[in-house]
């Protein structure tokens, strides 16, 4: 049974699609990196938006690897979904994957996982709801989060 106060993962999974044109390029025709940022940025509020239902901000991302270039012409697509909920934040998870839909090709391009949290209309930070994480590889995710998170705020610590 679902716990009071409580979300289940499935209810804020999003996914956004996108095409690359040519003012998001480079002169080589690859995907500007901070384009991409900002589509995983938005694509993960969404996702935040949806588990908390309420305005949110993004605390933090973490490390970004681009593992492959994105071409002009190139169909994006982000899958995102929530990893894990405390007491003001979530943890997000997007999966960046680039489809150059002429040759049938489609490549996993970049992950990153952001921290979100969620504000009352004053901006002051307000409680979320907890997941109810309910398959095998949401429990997985769930618990990799939580370890990602001691070791962002650890890192926080030490750097601020
Ligand atoms: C994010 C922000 C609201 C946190 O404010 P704060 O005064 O540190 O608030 P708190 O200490 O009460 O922490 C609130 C939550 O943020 C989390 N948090 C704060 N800094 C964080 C960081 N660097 N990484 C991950 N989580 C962080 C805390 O863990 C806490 O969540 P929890 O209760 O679930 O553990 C504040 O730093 C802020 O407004 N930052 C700017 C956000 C923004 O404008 N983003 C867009 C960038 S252009």
């Amino acid at each position: 049974m679902k716990k009071l106060n409580s979300k289940r993962v499935k209810e804020s999974i999003t996914e956004n699609t996108y095409v690359v044109l040519p003012g998001d390029t480079n002169p080589l025709g690859n995907l500007f990196g901070g384009t991409m940022m900002s589509w995983i940025d938005v694509t993960a509020s969404i996702v935040a938006l949806r588990h908390c239902g309420s305005i949110v901000v993004t605390a933090a991302m973490d490390d970004l690897f681009f593992i492959h270039p994105v071409k002009l012409g190139d169909v994006v697509t982000m899958k995102a979904s929530i990893n894990f909920a405390s007491k003001h934040s979530v943890e997000v998870g997007v999966k960046v994957f680039a489809e150059t839909a002429t040759k049938q090709i489609k490549k996993h391009t970049a992950s990153a996982y952001l921290t979100m949290v969620a504000l009352d209309e004053k901006g002051k930070v307000k409680k979320v709801p907890s997941i109810d994480p309910q398959t095998e590889d949401e429990q997985r995710r769930y618990k990799q989060a939580q370890q990602r998170r001691e070791w962002r705020l650890g890192r926080k610590t030490k750097v601020y």
